[in-house]
């Protein structure tokens, strides 16, 4: 099914590190069809807590399929993972806990794969067949990879070890802010990133999101790749119409976390 056959809104919510932020996703075009809300993450970010906020922006838009992103492995809506968040999350059916809060069914997707299928539907990697893969450089490193516009779902390839290290831990932005690395250190992490990510995957695009992508003009020249490398479109937008876009897909083809029967 391609997303061309999608119409109507859906809504997203994005949980990230610092913010909660969600907006109803107009299917056709990919913009948000009404103003984005953002709340602060609570801290600790325990489920319970996380929860509550998801569950009060859903309560804004109480129309059409709700899809959410989590940054971590999510499997049949559970989380398995937690390298950025707290470690209360691991194990947590996310989308059984969103379900008991909102009344309505959730369909809960890693953040960098939202990411992902939203630059394939309506951004960079949009018509692009074969293979892609996308990164987002942020606190940690997420990857989407999908083939012919289809998501191979939590691929964590942000965790690659490069030169003896977890790549996220030094190509990341927040390594780069940390480090206080100019543009011209990081394109080389980067570079050797990249390169590692092409030897195993051959992909036929990169593209590169992340809130640093807005200043891709000064780190992806210095990259030498043979794969074409481009910058996200949609920023910050990204996860939450790639949310809202999964969760109608789900919807329509009926899967474990759609309507439930009756
Ligand atoms: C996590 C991924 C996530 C990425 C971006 C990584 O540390 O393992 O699941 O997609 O950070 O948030």
């Amino acid at each position: 099914m391609s997303v061309a056959e999608l119409s109507g809104h859906a809504v997203g919510i994005d949980i990230g590190g610092s913010g909660i932020k969600g907006a109803p996703v107009d299917l056709s075009s990919g913009d948000f069809a009404q103003d984005r809300v953002r709340e602060p993450t609570p801290q600790p970010s325990t489920p319970g807590a996380v929860a509550d906020v998801v569950a009060a922006l859903s309560a804004r838009w109480p129309d059409g399929p709700l899809g959410v992103t989590f940054p971590a492995v999510v499997k049949d809506g559970v989380a398995l993972t937690a390298a950025n968040v707290d470690d209360a999350w691991i194990g947590t059916d996310a989308a059984e806990l969103l379900r008991t809060l909102t009344g309505r069914s959730v369909h809960v997707v890693n953040d960098a794969d939202a990411a992902g299928v939203a630059e394939a539907r309506y951004g960079a990697a949009k018509d692009v067949r074969g293979v892609v893969l996308m990164a987002t450089l942020g606190t940690g490193i997420g990857t989407a990879l999908l083939h012919d516009g289809v998501l191979v779902p939590n691929t964590e390839l942000g965790h690659l070890v490069v030169d003896g290290h977890d790549a996220e831990t030094k190509a990341s932005d927040a390594a780069r802010t940390r480090e206080d690395l100019s543009w011209k250190e990081w394109a080389k992490r980067l570079q050797r990133y990249f390169e590692s990510l092409e030897a195993l995957l051959q992909p036929d695009l990169f593209v590169v999101g992340g809130g640093v992508s807005k200043k891709a003009d000064k780190y992806l020249p210095l990259l030498d790749l043979a794969t074409p490398v481009v910058p996200a479109q949609l920023l910050n937008t990204a996860g939450i119409v790639g949310a809202a876009a999964l969760a109608a897909e789900a919807e329509l083809a009926g899967g474990p976390t759609g309507p439930s029967p009756g």
